[in-house]
C-alpha cells in the first residue's frame, strides 16, 4: 500500500490502537478525549435519553440510573466498574474494535465486558457499521446491571466457547443477536426495548416499537437460532421475551443436541413467518 492512499485520513487515535496484549485489551486512556469527543457522547446520550421513554425496558433504565453514567460525557470505564462490580461483578476492559470470536467468549465467561473507546465521527451521529463506545457502554453496560441479564451474559460466553468447538457457532450467534443486541420484552404496559443495538439506535429505537412493518413473534429458542439477521438494515424480525427468567431458563439446557437438531432443519429467511410462530400486536395496537 502506497503511503498516498491514507493523505488526509485522520491520524490513528490512542483509542483504536492495536493490542499488545493476548487477550486484546488496550488501556482506555480516558484523559485524552477530546472536548469535541464528549460532546459527540452529550448530542447521542441526550437524543436517545429522550427517545427511550416508555419504549427501553425498565430493567434497561435502572441500569442507566444505576450506573450513574449520565449526559456529562465518555465516562470513564474505572468509574463504572466501581458500580457494575458492585451490582454484578462484571467488569468492562478497553478493546480497539471487535475481537476473535474465542476471545470474545472468553472474556464474557469471566464476566468481562469488551467495549471499544473510540467515538463515532459527528457525521456519523444515526449510523456506523461497527460498534463504538457509545453503542457498547450506553447500550450493552445497563443491562449487565441486573443480576439475572449479567449472568445470562457469562453463560452465553462460555455456551460460546462450547459452540466453536462443535462448529455451531452461526447458530449461536443468532441467539445474541435476536437478544443481546435487538430483543424486545412485553411488559404490562406494551412492548420495550432491551437490546443494545436498538437503544443505541435513534431510528431502530422508533421502528422497533411502533412502525408497522417488521414481525414481532414470540421468543423460542430453537426458532431463533434458525434465523439469518440482517446487518445493514433495520430487522425484518424481533423476538420478544416475556421476561428474562424465560429466557436464562430456555438458554440452560446443553445446546449440543440443539445444534444436532439444527444441522437438519432449513435456514430461515429474517421475514420469515411461520404458521407455530405466536405472533405479537404493535404496541398500542391492543
Ligand atoms: N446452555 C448453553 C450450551 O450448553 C450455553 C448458553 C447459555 C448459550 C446461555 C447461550 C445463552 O451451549
Ligand atoms: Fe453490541
Amino acid at each position: 500500500m502506497s503511503p498516498t492512499a491514507y493523505a488526509g485520513a485522520p491520524a490513528p487515535t490512542g483509542h483504536r490502537a492495536p493490542s499488545t496484549e493476548a487477550d486484546f485489551t488496550i488501556a482506555q486512556d480516558w484523559a485524552s478525549y477530546t472536548a469535541d469527543e464528549h460532546d459527540i457522547w452529550r448530542t447521542l446520550f441526550r437524543r436517545q435519553e429522550a427517545l427511550l421513554g416508555g419504549r427501553a425496558a425498565p430493567e434497561f433504565v435502572a441500569g442507566i440510573a444505576d450506573l450513574g453514567v449520565a449526559a456529562d460525557g465518555i465516562p470513564d470505564f474505572r468509574r463504572l466498574n466501581e458500580a457494575l462490580g458492585r451490582a454484578t461483578g462484571w467488569s468492562i476492559v478497553a478493546v480497539p474494535g471487535l475481537v476473535p470470536d474465542a476471545i470474545f467468549f472468553g472474556h464474557l465467561a469471566n464476566r468481562r465486558f469488551p467495549s471499544t473507546c473510540f467515538i463515532r465521527r459527528r457525521d456519523q451521529l444515526d449510523y456506523l457499521q461497527e460498534p463504538d463506545v457509545f453503542h457498547d457502554i450506553f447500550g450493552h453496560v445497563p443491562m449487565l446491571m441486573n443480576p439475572v441479564f449479567a449472568d445470562y451474559m457469562q453463560a452465553y460466553g462460555q455456551g460460546g466457547l462450547k459452540a466453536l468447538g462443535l462448529g455451531a457457532l452461526h447458530n449461536l450467534a443468532r441467539l445474541y443477536w435476536y437478544t443481546v443486541e435487538f430483543g424486545l420484552i412485553e411488559t404490562p404496559d406494551g412492548l420495550r426495548i432491551y437490546g443494545s443495538g436498538i437503544v443505541s439506535s435513534k431510528g431502530e429505537s422508533v421502528y422497533a416499537i411502533e412502525d408497522p412493518r417488521p414481525n414481532r413473534l414470540g421468543f423460542d429458542l430453537m426458532r431463533v437460532m434458525r434465523t439469518q439477521y440482517r446487518i445493514d438494515d433495520f430487522q425484518a424480525t424481533y423476538f420478544v421475551i416475556r421476561d428474562f427468567e424465560e429466557l436464562f431458563a430456555a438458554t440452560r439446557p446443553d445446546f449440543t443436541p440443539y445444534y444436532a437438531e439444527l444441522r437438519q432443519l432449513s435456514d430461515l429467511a429474517p421475514e420469515t413467518v411461520l404458521t407455530t410462530d405466536r405472533v405479537l400486536h404493535r404496541s398500542g395496537a391492543g
